[in-house]
C-alpha cells in the first residue's frame, strides 16, 4: 500500500490542529508502514496495548467485568493520545462492532470484513471529544468511504460541561457506577464517556430512522462513534453554518430547512438540546444536525421545555443577525410549534 498524504483530507478552516504530531511522529509513521508491507496484521496503533515488564499480568479470568472493560477502554484511548500516530490503519471494526447502523445499509457504507481503516488525522478537537477523518477501503479494489470517528475522551482529557445538567434523571444500571460517576473517579469518567458515545449513536439512530437530516450513524465502540462523514469525496469537511455568509436566498432556504427539521424533531418528541450555528454542517445547500448526545426529550424531561427554549432563541438570534426578519425568525412561532408537534400543551 502506497503511502498517502494525510493533508490531501483536512479541510484547512476546519483544522487547528493539522499540523498535530506530524513531524515528532514522522518515525513511528515510518514504523507502521513499514509494518504493514511486512504483512504483519496491521493492527492499529492506537488499539495496539503496549505493556511494561513490571507492569502485573492480568489476573482475571473467564467473563470482563464492567469495570475491568472501562479500564480496558480508558487504556486504549490513553495509548491513542500518547502513543498514536498521525496516521495509521486498523482493521476494520465492522465485525466487531457493539452496535451497528440500521439497515438496510447505505450503498456507499463500505461493511466488507477484509477492509482496512486508515486515519487521515483530526478534523476537529472539541470540548468533550475529537473528530476523525477516517478512510474505510478494501486493499486493492475501488471500495472505499469516509468515515467521521467521534472520540469522547475521558478522565482529565475532558471538560464535562455537560455531564452535570443532562445526566442526573439518567440510571446508572449499578449503585458502585453511579457512585463512580457522581464521585468523578477515573473508572466513573470513563463509563461517562461511553454512555455518551451510546446515547449520541442511539440518538442519530432514532432521528436517520425518522428521516431526519443527521450522518448515517455507522458504529459505535466503546467511546467511539463512527459515522457518516459529511463533506466532499476529498475529504474536505463540510462547513459549520456559522462559518457561512449566505445570501438571502440562501438564508430563507437553509431556515425553512432547519424549521422542518426542528418539526421533525418536535413529532418525535425531541428537540436537539445544545442547538447552534456550531452543530449544523451545510453540505450542497443541505443541512446536516450533529452533535446530539444531548439529545432532549420535551415529554420526559421536566427541564424540556427550557432547552427548547434556549435552542430556539440562539439559532432564530443567528438568522435575525444574518438578515433574515424578525417577524419570520420568531422563536416564540416556533417553540409553539414544536410544542404542538410533540403533543406538549403550550
Ligand atoms: N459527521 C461529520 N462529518 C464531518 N465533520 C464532522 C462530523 N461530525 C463532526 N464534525 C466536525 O467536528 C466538529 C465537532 O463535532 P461535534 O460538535 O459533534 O463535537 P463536540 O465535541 O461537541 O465539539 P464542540 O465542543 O466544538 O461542539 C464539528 O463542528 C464538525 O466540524
Ligand atoms: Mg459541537
Amino acid at each position: 500500500m502506497r503511502k498517502r498524504n494525510p493533508r490531501r483530507y483536512l479541510s484547512t478552516d476546519n483544522n487547528p490542529t493539522s499540523d498535530h504530531g506530524s513531524a515528532e511522529h514522522g518515525g513511528d509513521d515510518e514504523l507502521w508502514y513499514d509494518a504493514f508491507d511486512d504483512g504483519v496484521a496491521p493492527v492499529s496503533a492506537r488499539m495496539r496495548r503496549r505493556r511494561s515488564d513490571d507492569e502485573p499480568a492480568p489476573r482475571a479470568r473467564g467473563r470482563m467485568t464492567e469495570e475491568a472493560r472501562a479500564r480496558l477502554a480508558k487504556e486504549r484511548e490513553d495509548v491513542a493520545i500518547a502513543d498514536g500516530p498521525p496516521t495509521g490503519y486498523r482493521w476494520t471494526t465492522w465485525d466487531d462492532a457493539g452496535s451497528r447502523g440500521p439497515e438496510p445499509y447505505p450503498d456507499w457504507l463500505v461493511t466488507d470484513l477484509a477492509a482496512v481503516d486508515t486515519e487521515f488525522g483530526i478534523l476537529k478537537t472539541g470540548k468533550e471529544a475529537d473528530v476523525f477523518l477516517i478512510e474505510r477501503g478494501v486493499p486493492d479494489t475501488e471500495a472505499r468511504c469516509l468515515l467521521a470517528s467521534k472520540r469522547y475522551r475521558s478522565a482529565d482529557h475532558r471538560l464535562f460541561h455537560r455531564d452535570a445538567g443532562y445526566l442526573e434523571g439518567r440510571r446508572a444500571r449499578k449503585s458502585r457506577e453511579q457512585r463512580a460517576i457522581a464521585n468523578r473517579t477515573d473508572f466513573g469518567r470513563n463509563l461517562i464517556a461511553q454512555q455518551w458515545a451510546i446515547t449520541e449513536f442511539a440518538a442519530l439512530l432514532e432521528l436517520w430512522e425518522a428521516g431526519a437530516p443527521v450522518p448515517y450513524p455507522v458504529q459505535h465502540l466503546g467511546t467511539e462513534l463512527l459515522m457518516e462523514f459529511v463533506g466532499d469525496e476529498d475529504g474536505t469537511a463540510a462547513p459549520r453554518l456559522a462559518q457561512l455568509r449566505p445570501d438571502p436566498d440562501q438564508l430563507a432556504e437553509l431556515w425553512q430547512q432547519l424549521v422542518e427539521a426542528m418539526v421533525l424533531l418536535g413529532r418525535r418528541g425531541y428537540t436537539h438540546g445544545d442547538l447552534s450555528a456550531y452543530n449544523l454542517l451545510v453540505h450542497q445547500g443541505e443541512l446536516v444536525l450533529i452533535d446530539l448526545p444531548q439529545l432532549v426529550d420535551l415529554v420526559t424531561n421536566p427541564q424540556g421545555r427550557g432547552f427548547l427554549e434556549r435552542d430556539t432563541r440562539r439559532i432564530c438570534e443567528w438568522f435575525v443577525d444574518r438578515g433574515l426578519p424578525a417577524t419570520v425568525a420568531d422563536p416564540v412561532e416556533v417553540v409553539a410549534m414544536v410544542l404542538d408537534e410533540a403533543g406538549v400543551s403550550t
